[in-house]
């Protein structure tokens, strides 16, 4: 019945997830999947989370169904999150948010929106992204089109003439897929003239564009981190947010996030609510509920948001702090100023530019263990690791760089 079943090749990421914990190494590394460590290398929950949970055990009367939609509470807090609480769209109330199992569902339903009501329309996706983005739409028989995100050479900055070929090049009412900061894998952002100019692009040519948005909190601050969202609001376009609580909130299990949908008038978001929901129903029929409440719970509540506001302030502070360590003890210990382009990504992940043979090796002589496309997890950098990692880059560094 099954011998026909293909061989797949493992996840890129979660496949170096289960190799790290196998490795007996006690002086082992983790520098793969995008999520937060503290200085201890662990991944804690947020105090305002152990708060919020308390407060749920005590106040939970059911574990009824949610609606299709998810929590009602939930999805017009992240609407606001997403594109501030005084913004015009939400006040007309030209949007729809939809509660997701994380942003990999919102991209999923967003993908199942193309497939069905834009089939002959090809998606655009900047190369490198992150992986999932190619098997999320492709499995949904989105056609994708690609360019290059960073300019090939150097992979240290964007080729933002990749991306206006690109805009030129699509056929009207293609979609595009953005990062809306914190770019993953790379950490390279769009600049805020670069937007402005891919807004008149889109405008110009019809296109749709589809933000991932998976960091807000994470580059500079909650507000400004979601420029694009909010001034493409401002502009009066249509778009579709693929947003993820997975990061900001500490919340990767609980599978958090919401898509939501800026529509030109009312009775648009009305109609393109009712349609996303009826692609939910016949997935995953409504989407978990603890994670969401948690969420509502602290949103909701003056205290508890300011206490996230400064925790994710201490995760981002953190994040920032180990890349400029890193980067100065690379400097130091290789005796050049050759990583120096790492200070100018954002959020958690860095592009280091490390080829995949000198990934494994890393992997396989030192237990440091980091994607194949030379992505690190800065969060994975400690005071106490960050002189070892950096040994190591420079010992396979120096190897590669012998003539052979
Ligand atoms: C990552 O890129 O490491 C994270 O977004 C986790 C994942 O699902 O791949």
């Amino acid at each position: 019945m099954f011998e026909s079943v293909p061989v797949v090749p493992p996840d890129p990421i979660f496949s170096l997830v289960a190799r790290f914990r196998e490795d007996s190494n006690p002086n082992k590394i983790n520098l793969t999947v995008g999520a937060y460590k503290n200085e201890k290398g662990l991944t804690p929950v947020m105090s305002c989370v152990k708060e919020a949970e308390q407060h749920l055990l005590e106040s939970e009367d059911s574990k009824n169904y949610l609606g299709i939609g998810g929590l009602e509470a939930f999805n017009e807090l992240t609407a606001g999150l997403l594109l501030g609480d005084a913004s015009s769209t939400i006040r007309e109330r030209r949007s729809t948010t939809i509660q997701t199992p994380g942003g990999t569902g919102a991209l999923r339903i967003a993908a199942e929106y193309l497939d069905k009501l834009r089939p002959e329309r090809k998606l655009w996706i900047g190369l490198p992204s992150w992986s999932n983005h190619m098997n999320i739409f492709s499995q949904a028989n989105v056609e994708i089109r690609h360019y290059d995100y960073l300019d090939k050479a150097t992979r240290t900055e964007v080729d933002f003439e990749s991306l206006v070929e690109a805009l030129l090049e699509s056929n009207e009412g293609d979609a595009f897929l953005f990062h809306t900061c914190c770019h993953n894998p790379s950490g390279f952002d769009l600049e805020i003239d670069q937007w402005e100019i891919i807004f008149g692009f889109l405008r110009e040519r019809n296109l749709l564009p589809i933000f991932d948005c998976a960091y807000q909190g994470f580059r500079d601050d909650l507000d400004s981190d979601v420029f694009p969202l909010r001034r493409m609001a401002d502009l009066g376009g249509e778009f579709l947010i693929c947003s993820s609580n997975s990061k900001n909130f500490g919340l990767y299990g609980e599978r958090v996030g919401a898509i939501t949908g800026v529509c030109q008038t009312t009775e648009e978001a009305e109609r393109l609510g009712q349609y996303l929901k009826s692609l939910i129903r016949a997935i995953y029929s409504n989407p978990p509920k603890h994670g969401a409440s948690i969420v509502a719970a602290i949103l909701g509540d003056s205290t508890l948001r300011q206490n996230w506001e400064c925790e994710l302030q201490t995760v981002r502070n953190r994040i920032h702090e180990m890349r400029q360590l890193l980067v100065a003890r690379l400097n130091a210990t290789l005796g050049n100023d050759h990583f120096d382009f790492l200070l100018q990504q954002n959020g958690m992940f860095s592009f280091t530019g490390l080829q995949p043979q000198e990934t494994d090796r890393l992997r396989d002589e030192f237990a440091i263990y980091m994607l194949r496309s030379g992505r690190i997890n800065v969060a994975g950098v400690t005071h106490e690791n960050v002189q070892r990692i950096c040994d190591a880059i420079s010992t396979v560094r120096k190897a590669s760089e012998r003539p052979a």
